[in-house]
């Protein structure tokens, strides 16, 4: 058998057969093993070992906590991009000229409006105090209803007329959420701002009164690009599995909404704040980590499945952290923020398992003290998130990827025949 620079071989002892699979950007192809194999699975529970698909969006380098979008650092992305440029970015897979950055923004501008049959009926079908993140998820699975011709999952222009309509209306929907969840009139978007200005006055206006700070601004045109993508994070790849069910854009998204809403991914930022509230202050710092490392609860905001080194979108909001209480004066809650970050990474309980801060140890404390309650955080993630979701939805359409329908082991009981009840 040639021998092949990169490859494996595979043996199967039963037969003695074997197969030599080369590896490729990374990977080896696993339909390469059934000829061999059989019926005998891969068992990969979390898949933390496999690589669902082959995409070309965004690399994460989580020994060296390296994250480019479409082979651009971060670093450079937020400091000097917008979101809808970030969001044509991961779409087309190129940073816009002039005229087609000038044109996706006006697309996006003038899409932000969401039905007012809709937004005057959604939301009142809830209790006064729900969830924003429940609000969102069932909105944005609703928006379906009013775009059938998101159906159209084959045309590449349908879907198009989809994105715009979603990276344009999150913003509207969660601020209508927050809105209804405060017993607040609903803002109408200012098609005359830029996306984040827009954003923040539809949360916070009263009476046309409200202009944001612009080191506020910033900082929320930061965090969004930042949370723009992550690669196969868990909501991405609830957006792909859904959707290559050949299911619309609106509810692909609203299930990745579902993913995201959970503590241990999206509704981490939220779990931070809760956390360092109750550690209350830098002296008991000390007795939280201990009892973390008795197994009695997790550093929210700390580890992750891919950076084994620190999260380098973290460090970028820790800088952005300092900008924001300059204007709003410092969150009480950073100093034992600081303190814990300090206490962990000198302990090698954490060290050991390369556990460092992560995306949303610091996005909290500007969120906070930027206005956002915490029930909101999580649905900020969503709108920054949105654009990468539907880049992977587009991405997985166009590679024509076969529905995601994994195989298990089965450890159940073996075939048995019914008892009736009265024999029971
Ligand atoms: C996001 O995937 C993405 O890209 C996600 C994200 C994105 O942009 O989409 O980056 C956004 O979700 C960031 C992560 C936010 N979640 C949290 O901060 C919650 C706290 N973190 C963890 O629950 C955990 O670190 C995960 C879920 C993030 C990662 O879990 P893994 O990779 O499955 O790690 P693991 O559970 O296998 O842990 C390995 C070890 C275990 O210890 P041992 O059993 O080996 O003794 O590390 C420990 C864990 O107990 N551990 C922690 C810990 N995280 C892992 N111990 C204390 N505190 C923690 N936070």
């Amino acid at each position: 058998m040639r021998a092949v620079a990169d490859s494996i071989t595979i043996t199967d002892n039963r037969s003695g057969d074997r197969v030599e699979v080369p590896i490729v950007n990374g990977g080896v192809d696993a339909t390469a093993w059934r000829e061999l194999l059989g019926d005998v699975w891969f068992h990969d529970p979390g898949l933390t070992t496999t690589a669902s698909t082959t995409s070309e969006i965004t690399e994460l380098d989580g020994d060296r906590g390296i994250l480019r979008y479409r082979g651009y650092p971060i670093e450079q992305l937020a400091e000097q991009s917008t979101l809808p440029e970030v969001a044509y970015l991961l779409i087309h897979g190129e940073l816009p000229t002039q005229a087609q950055h000038d044109a996706w923004v006006h697309e996006i501008t003038h899409h932000t409006f969401i039905h007012e049959n809709f937004r005057k009926r959604i939301f009142d079908a809830f209790n006064y105090n729900a969830h924003p993140m429940g609000l969102l998820t069932s909105g944005v699975a609703g928006l379906s209803t009013f775009y059938p011709e998101a159906k159209n999952i084959a045309d590449p222009e349908a879907r198009l007329a989809q994105i715009i309509r979603l990276i344009a209306k999150m913003p509207t929907m969660a601020a209508a959420a927050y809105r209804f969840f405060k017993g607040l009139p609903f803002v109408f978007p200012d098609n005359a701002d830029d996306y984040s200005t827009r954003f923040l006055k539809m949360m916070f206006d009263i009476s046309n009164t409200y202009e944001p700070h612009e080191v506020l601004v910033k900082a929320v045109r930061i965090l969004s690009i930042l949370h723009a993508d992550h690669e196969q994070n868990c909501s991405t790849t609830a957006v792909r599995v859904v959707g290559s069910a050949h299911a619309d854009p609106y509810t692909s998204v609203a299930a990745a909404c579902g993913a995201l809403y959970g503590p241990r991914h999206g509704g981490a930022n939220e779990a931070v704040l809760k956390m360092l509230a109750e550690i209350g202050s830098m002296d008991r710092v000390g007795d939280y980590v201990a009892a973390v490392k008795r197994g009695e609860g997790r550093l929210m905001g700390f580890g992750h499945r891919v950076y084994k080194n620190y999260d380098p979108r973290a460090r970028i909001i820790k800088d952005a952290a300092h900008a924001v209480f300059e204007v709003t004066g410092k969150n009480p809650l950073l100093d034992i923020a600081l303190k814990l970050e300090e206490t962990a990474l000198a302990d090698d309980y954490f060290v050991s398992r390369r556990l460092y801060p992560n995306v949303d140890f610091y996005s909290g404390l500007i969120y906070q003290s930027i206005g956002f309650p915490t029930d909101m955080f999580t649905v900020l993630f969503a709108i920054g998130r949105t654009p990468g979701w539907l880049a992977h939805w587009n991405e997985m359409l166009a590679q024509d990827q076969r529905i995601t329908r994994p195989r298990q082991l089965y450890a159940g009981p073996a075939g048995r025949d019914y008892v009736p009840l009265d024999q029971r």
